[in-house]
């Protein structure tokens, strides 16, 4: 958007708050509705927060058939570009709307209806894809569960969504590994008290599989007995999916996300935050498995009339770390989305830009990062090698689309490197003390949301009412509770410090250490433990156990770790990456018995630490210290 055209972001902000409803309103004409919402904001029987009550949509419809409606039926919706199976595939917005209404109605014949759930547990191939848009066209609704999940944590997400039919692949494909994608959900299946009626199974080249054909089907076998169909038309409030994030026990939140809010609140986003338009390409490097995934690789993009990206491979080693920089001169992508962690992968192995001096870049406009803290070093590298803008933006699961950034598309601020900028419209951004009163500036706290929270944010969790309201609304009455904790500054920019509970970010995957905690307990050798997030300079955190073993215990410590190791990699799966643990024969404690696990994760990182008055023998920090100085764990300088 050129910049006389745009307004300036503190009317807009404003206007937000003080108008919510005109101001939403508005913005839900910039889609097609089938029926034009006229209550814009209402309560549920709940007492939750609904946007567009009375209106009518389908986000299938939104993201394909209107596209073909306007003239765009030629235009490439979808790239799938695989570097681990030198594959490359492209969609456009007609092929991908005939395939998904043809997989739409094969699900359908297999008696999935309105309302009903469908598990997704698929790498990144187009046909996951496929699979969101035709559950968002029959009404259907879809949870799509991270490839790296082991079968166990599968099957937990199987339990509480029970799915008619769940949609698999025969595998996915790392870098020097086939994961067995089939295997895992037939494991889950053993563990689940839940059975659905089907299994529809991709069958890949890289690992061929038998399939029963009475309860276990191909997925092409499924599209081609499907008869194409239309989009079927939903309330706003109706839900699209649900995506479970971790919380901080064992078991995960079903996060919920509506068809209308969310549908108005990505389009906004494209524009505003992002300032890409219909006919850009827009590439997300994430996971359909991740928010980011169903946010910005699946609907926004194709809502707002996109090229969207789909990445089978890593920033690195598929084949090396120039594979960004091929893609983005290869499909002209204009503007790129990813983790700080696969740009710090790959200034780690190209620090001088050598791979980026091959390509020709020059139709990206813009970098955005989120998913967890950008360190200055790697906003830095990524400003030096880009020479445009960066943008640090801040949201969550739980919110769909962006809290906190520097809107592109609105006003641009002079980017402040550390912070993510400021409140995006829609988002009452606070911090408060412990009591939930509002802080000065520049004074650290909770960072909370004032209520009402804006379209596209959830409105509950999958059957969980009660658990939505104790997790996020009952600690500050009137605000959601973000979970993480910062401070804004004189100038409005809002600075997130990090998570102020168990949940911690590897690699911008979002894990909880107070599950991995629950399975390290449960060894047989483990009187107690900890488990807590320490720096590391790729991923920006990994996990450390830090465990007590029984007195009565015989196992050497080599291989009690070894055992914990393989149990998380078993329980919750690679993605943990849980590697690291010290062995010690006490825990620091509070009088009461409380772990002091920030106080170790201070030691470690090498932050500054006040030894807490209430702890209960303040030897055994000593000790710790000496087996954190013996594991090499504390830390040297940070990148
Ligand atoms: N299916 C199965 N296993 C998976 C998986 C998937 N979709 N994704 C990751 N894993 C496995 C990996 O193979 C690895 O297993 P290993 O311990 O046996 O090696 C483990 O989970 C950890 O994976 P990851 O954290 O991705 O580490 P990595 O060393 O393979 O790669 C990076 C490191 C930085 C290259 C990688 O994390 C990356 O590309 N990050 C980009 C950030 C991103 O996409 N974030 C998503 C949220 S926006
Ligand atoms: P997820 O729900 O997986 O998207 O993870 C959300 C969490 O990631 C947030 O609550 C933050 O802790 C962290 N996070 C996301 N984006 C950022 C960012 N730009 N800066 C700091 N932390 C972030």
């Amino acid at each position: 958007m050129k910049e006389s055209e745009k307004n300036t972001y503190i009317e807009e902000y404003q206007r937000s708050l003080t108008q919510p409803e005109e101001f939403w309103k508005d913005q839900a004409n910039s889609i097609a509705w089938y029926k034009q919402p006229e209550t814009i904001q209402s309560v549920d029987e709940q007492g939750n927060t609904q946007w567009f009550q009375d209106g009518i949509l389908n986000t299938s419809y939104l993201a394909l058939d209107y596209h073909v409606e306007q003239g765009r039926g030629d235009q490439l919706a979808l790239v799938y570009d695989s570097p681990v199976t030198s594959t490359k595939k492209t969609f456009t917005y007609a092929k991908l709307r005939d395939q998904v209404a043809r997989f739409a109605g094969g699900l359908q014949r297999l008696g999935v209806e309105k309302g009903d759930t469908v598990v997704i547990y698929m790498p990144m191939i187009p046909e996951a894809v496929i699979t969101m848009l035709a559950c968002a066209r029959i009404g259907a609704i879809h949870s799509v569960v991270f490839g790296g999940f082991a079968p166990h944590e599968l099957a937990v997400r199987i339990d509480d969504a029970k799915p008619k039919v769940i949609v698999t692949a025969s595998c996915g494909i790392e870098i020097e590994r086939i994961i067995p994608y089939k295997p895992f959900v037939d494991l889950a299946l053993e563990e689940s008290q839940h059975q659905p009626s089907h299994k529809i199974i991709f069958e890949r080249p890289e690992q061929p599989v038998e399939l029963d054909y009475q309860t276990e089907l191909g997925f092409y076998q499924v599209m081609s007995t499907g008869e194409a169909i239309d989009p079927v038309p939903l309330k706003s409030t109706d839900p699209l999916y649900i995506l479970y994030t971790s919380g901080t026990t064992g078991t995960p939140k079903g996060i919920v996300r509506d068809n209308g809010g969310h549908a108005v609140a990505l389009k906004y986003s494209m524009g505003k935050v992002y300032d890409t338009n219909a006919g850009d390409v827009y590439w997300a490097a994430s996971d359909v498995g991740w928010v980011v995934g169903h946010s910005y690789i699946v609907y926004a993009p194709l809502i707002q009339g996109c090229t969207s990206i789909l990445f089978e491979g890593k920033p690195i080693k598929t084949p090396d770390a120039g594979v960004f920089w091929r893609i983005i001169e290869e499909y002209k992508v204009n503007t790129l989305f990813t983790a700080p962690t696969a740009f710090r992968a790959i200034r780690k192995e190209d620090f001088e830009g050598s791979h980026l001096k091959k390509y020709d870049i020059s139709s990206l406009r813009a970098l955005f990062l989120a998913g967890e803290r950008c360190d200055p070093a790697t906003y830095d590298w990524a400003v030096k090698m880009l020479g445009l803008p960066v943008v640090d933006h801040w949201w969550q699961t739980e919110s769909g689309w962006p809290i906190v950034a520097n809107m592109l598309g609105l006003e641009s601020f002079e980017p402040k490197a550390g912070s993510a900028t400021k409140p995006v419209p829609g988002y009452n951004v606070q911090i408060l003390d412990e009591e939930g009163s509002q802080l000065d500036h520049s004074q650290q706290g909770y960072i909370a949301i004032k209520l009402p929270l804006p379209p596209g944010c959830l409105p509950t969790l999958w059957n969980n009412d009660s658990r939505f309201k104790s997790s996020y609304l009952s600690q500050f009455p009137g605000y959601y509770a973000t979970g993480d904790g910062g401070f804004i500054d004189e100038d409005g920019y809002v600075h997130i410090m990090g998570r102020v509970d168990d949940v911690i970010n590897v690699a911008g995957h979002r894990l909880s250490t107070g599950e991995m905690e629950e399975i390290v307990s449960s060894h047989k050798t483990v009187a107690e433990c900890a488990v807590i997030g320490i720096h590391c300079d790729l991923k920006g955190e990994i996990p450390l156990g830090i465990i007590v073993p029984k007195n009565d215990s015989n196992l050497e410590p080599a291989d009690i770790e070894q055992e914990l190791i393989q149990l998380v990699r078993e329980q919750i799966g690679a993605v943990a990456c849980f590697k690291s643990i010290a062995v010690v024969q006490r825990l620091p404690k509070t009088r009461s018995g409380k772990i002091l696990r920030k106080t170790m994760r201070q030691m470690i990182n090498g932050e500054s630490y006040t030894i807490p008055s209430t702890i209960d023998d303040p030897i055994i920090l000593d000790e710790i210290w000496e087996v954190f100085e013996n594991k090499n764990l504390l830390k040297k300088e940070l990148v």
